[in-house]
């Protein structure tokens, strides 16, 4: 022991003799190998989480709690699930919402069909003086007198897994099933806050009122950009309201996965979003068994939506 030490501090005493010109070159190039791996060793473990979030729910994530299909039985809900999309050639094209609606639509008329629910393609509801997206509310609201609950559908959605109710998922979100008690608003909230890209209303004097404002903020409405407005509006909306009428009349349930879940796929952008905040992004990805799936953010829909349908075909 003490020979092989003495042998190393020799050694390492015999170091300082080395001339010093020597050492840039190939250390630099260690370093840059070794940066270089590290890098390749990020990107790989980021691609990996894709796989991992897909079976977020095999590895025992829980979107909502377990309701069994016989306590909503007697709900017996009248409900509607409305869309449309955007056909115009505003905005970005690889953003684009062309033809989404023809490839989403029978997903959608099947589940409504299977479950005794409407479907409803808004399409000649939008007005045409603000971007599409902000009519969403007028459509909404146009449909609210006939149902009990309209669930609002932007097209970059699907149903993923039809075996669940949205009656399964109200009673999960709200905690009843009595109709004249239940908050009116049920939403989702991801990394930037709520999202109306899916959303519950109940038919009720408050969601009017509440939808009537929407429709009002009229500073938020945006043309031209990626960005229309009214998801912003609404996140004002909900972020100003007093805490006994947020308590009363909105729902959040704690997993955005419940009804509203996203692909997550590795950019830089998304492995930054994933550091700072893990337990979101975890919480929102698109996993096998999820009930619905939306493309919110990603280019390309039409060819996320058609890989999804297939990949639901082969189930
Ligand atoms: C919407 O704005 C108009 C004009 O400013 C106003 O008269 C109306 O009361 C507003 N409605 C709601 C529901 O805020
Ligand atoms: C659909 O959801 C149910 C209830 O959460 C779950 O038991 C089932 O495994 C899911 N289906 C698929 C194909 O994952």
């Amino acid at each position: 022991m003490a020979s092989q030490l003495n042998t190393y501090e020799m050694a390492n005493r015999s170091r300082p003799s080395t001339p010093r010109y020597k050492l840039p070159a190939p250390s630099r190039r260690h370093w840059l190998i070794l940066s270089l791996s590290l890098v390749l060793l990020l990107l790989v473990s980021i691609d990996a989480c894709g796989a991992v979030f897909r079976r977020a729910n095999s590895l025992g994530r829980r979107c909502s709690p377990l309701v069994a299909d016989t306590d909503t039985a007697g709900a017996g809900l009248k409900v509607a699930i409305v869309s449309f999309s955007e056909e115009s050639r505003r905005g970005s094209r690889r953003r684009s919402f062309q033809g989404l609606m023809e490839m989403v639509r029978g997903n959608k008329m099947a589940y409504a069909d299977k479950r005794g629910y409407d479907f409803v393609d808004a399409g000649n509801m939008i007005d045409k003086r603000r971007p599409a997206s902000w009519s969403k509310i007028i459509a909404v609201k146009a449909l609210l007198p006939y149902y009990d609950w309209v669930f609002w559908n932007d097209a970059d959605t699907l149903v993923t897994n039809s075996t669940i109710s949205l009656e399964n998922i109200l009673l999960a979100a709200t905690g009843t099933t009595d109709f004249h008690s239940s908050p009116d608003l049920v939403l989702t909230e991801d990394f930037t806050g709520v999202n109306a890209g899916l959303f519950f209303v109940r038919r009720s004097k408050w969601s009017v009122d509440f939808l009537n404002t929407w429709w009002n903020q009229t500073a938020f409405v945006r043309f031209g950009s990626s960005k229309s407005g009214d998801n912003d509006a609404l996140k004002h909306l909900i972020k100003q309201l007093p805490p006994d009428e947020l308590r009363n009349h909105v729902r959040i349930p704690p997993m955005q996965c419940i009804f509203n879940s996203y692909p997550w796929i590795p950019t830089w952008k998304t492995a930054l979003r994933l550091f700072s905040s893990p337990s979101t992004i975890w919480n929102g990805a698109y996993s096998y068994g999820d009930f619905m799936v939306h493309l919110a953010g990603l280019d390309e829909k039409t060819r996320w939506a058609a890989e999804i349908l297939q990949e639901l075909k082969e189930d």
